[in-house]
């Protein structure tokens, strides 16, 4: 089956959906997606989505700028960090023109609060700034966008796996994929292709993230010896719920929680002193593992107690209700009247495939543009986030990025010419299928993903130092030994989801390599990446992003120089 659009978006999330909607309006457009679309991971975005409208205090854009860079620990492209505060207040303007239903003040006005890093005058207190629709943020703007895209018929291809992008005549020219429900292969030819795949969260034990979340763009970009971008900086949310990962949205803090330690002491006022719970996240999560591993978690075990008791129930059930019923149904737990055991849990990649900000992909360190190729959202680097990024960042980064990667892939199909696809391209999902069915190795998948996941919890967390991400990259080699060597149960050509996380797991190995030897070269501590035997940030040496390739020789990283503007490097305070 060979499918013809002028643009295909891989991945059906908020950053999928507005890049498709945008580039809708000027020629044809489809959204590929593993899962059913309004599954996508966005979904799980709570807490809200910044922009200085300034509808509760006074905020302005250059505010909202400074707060990324800095929260970024200055690793932000500055000329990136510029558009999305610039851009944030009209994108979220034209999601209440959609019809999403923010949460609203007395003024009828959409209501903001605070929310970690967020500052009012160049980081002198906090800001409200979080544009919000309760706790349920990403779900309301994922229905949204899904209905507009029903309105306008844009195609959605549901439970299609894409396993290799398409090159011919030196330009991406589609993908090839398969039917998850009965195994076909499918071909869409494209005059472009936008990689919307969202993170990898699920390479650790413990993470907010949705299953589907398994790094495929990642894996699809290393495959065809592309490069990644600043693969070490993975982000930590401080408050998931101990051992499920769930997130515990930073709104909870924002409304007035208070984290805990076996003493009862609020503990991030020797931290972060200034904004203590709504300092940026990097900071929250080694503070919290700080308190467990000096043996201040509750009871000795590892976590620490979130307190949001002094908010009341009515606020609580007004701000957070979906948080609050986690907690109930998740801990058995009236978060009203109990404290809440929390822990940082894998949420979010600032790295990725790294794009210019019109979502073009790039090849080398030398912004060598891959043609007919882009990236959009969490899979996408364009480098706005940094070494970490704010809360609330992540939303509208989908939008102002999605909209311009939408704009510049329909102008791109319509100026260009669409290029023959190579030959027998439907024999390349048909002959991985058959590989994977007809193997009979000794190895499992659950297995090797479950050491992959262990081995990346113990190795490569909010702490790491060079040992033990060289131990971790020698035994990530065992495990692809193990992957090529992988016997299947089920054979069967219908739903069979243990073919499709094999799938998965080539991709999630990729990722979880190039993320190790990023971070076992980068010899500082920056935002997410903390090194214990390089403890201080050093920007005269690495005041650059990394680029990873990895190909049959191997690993290689090459480094380029961080775009700055206004705001030059200062020392982190909160
Ligand atoms: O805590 C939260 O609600 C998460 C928000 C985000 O990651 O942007």
């Amino acid at each position: 089956m060979i499918y013809t659009y002028d643009v295909v978006v891989i991945g059906g999330g908020i950053a999928g959906l507005i890049t498709a909607l945008k580039a809708s309006e000027k020629c044809s457009v489809s959204v590929v997606s593993k899962i059913h679309v309004t599954r996508s991971h966005s979904v799980a975005a709570q807490g809200g989505i910044a922009a200085s409208l300034g509808n509760e205090e006074e905020d302005r854009w250059e505010w909202h700028m400074f707060d990324t860079v800095k929260g970024g620990d200055y690793l932000s492209d500055q000329n990136a960090a510029e558009i999305l505060a610039k851009e944030a207040p009209g994108c979220v303007s034209m999601l209440e023109h959609l019809g999403v239903p923010f949460s609203r003040n007395s003024n009828g006005k959409i209501q903001q609060r605070r929310f970690g890093g967020h500052t009012q005058n160049f980081g002198k207190v906090p800001v409200k700034r979080a544009c919000y629709a309760a706790d349920r943020t990403g779900r309301t703007i994922m229905d949204t966008l899904y209905d507009e895209c029903l309105m306008r018929k844009i195609p959605l291809h549901n439970e299609v796996f894409i396993n290799n992008l398409l090159f011919s005549e030196n330009q991406c020219c589609g993908v090839v994929g398969y039917d998850i429900r009965d195994c076909t292969p499918i071909v869409f030819h494209a005059k472009t292709v936008v990689l919307a795949t969202g993170g990898a969260g699920r390479i650790f034990k413990t993470t907010s993230n949705g299953y589907s979340s398994t790094g495929d763009g990642f894996g699809l970009t290393l495959n065809s010896g592309l490069v990644l971008q600043d693969m070490e900086f993975i982000q930590f949310h401080p408050t998931g719920i101990f051992g499920l990962g769930i997130l515990v949205s930073e709104a909870a803090r924002a409304e007035g929680g208070i984290l805990r330690n076996n003493k009862n002491e609020r503990f991030m006022m020797k931290y972060a002193p200034s904004l203590k719970e709504l300092a940026p996240r990097d900071i929250i999560a080694r503070a919290i593992l700080t308190e467990i591993n000096e043996g201040r978690g509750i009871n000795g075990e590892k976590y620490v107690f979130l307190d949001l008791r002094s908010i009341g129930k009515e606020t609580l059930l007004e701000k957070i209700p979906e948080v609050i019923s986690f907690i109930q149904t998740y801990l058995g737990i009236s978060a009203n009247e109990a404290p809440v055991p929390v822990a940082p849990t894998c949420h979010y990649f600032m790295g990725g495939i790294p794009t210019n900000t019109k979502g073009q992909v790039l090849v080398d360190k030398n912004h060598t543009i891959a043609r007919g190729l882009y990236a959009v959202g969490e899979c996408a680097c364009v480098s706005v986030h940094g070494a970490n990024r704010l809360g609330c960042n992540s939303l509208i980064d989908l939008v102002v990025f999605g909209l311009r990667t939408g704009k510049s892939a329909s102008r791109y199909s319509i100026k260009h010419n669409r290029v023959s696809l190579p030959v027998e391209t439907e024999k390349i999902s048909e002959n991985k299928i058959a590989f994977l069915l007809e193997k009979k190795g000794n190895s499992s998948v659950y297995n090797i993903r479950e050491n992959l996941q262990n081995l990346m919890t113990e190795k490569c967390n909010v702490f790491r130092d060079g040992q033990n991400l060289s131990l971790a990259l020698d035994k990530i080699c065992e495990l692809k030994k193990k992957y090529s060597d992988l016997v299947l149960n089920d054979n069967g050509t219908h739903f069979n989801y243990e073919l499709q996380e094999a799938f998965e797991l080539g991709n999630m190995l990729k990722t979880a390599e190039s993320i190790l030897y990023s971070a076992f070269k980068r010899k500082e501590s920056r935002g997410a990446h903390f090194r214990t035997d390089f403890p201080e940030r050093e920007d005269t040496k690495w005041l650059k992003h990394t680029l990873v390739a990895s190909n049959l020789q191997g690993l290689k990283v090459t480094y380029f120089p961080v775009k700055i503007s206004r705001f030059q490097p200062l020392k982190r305070k909160y």
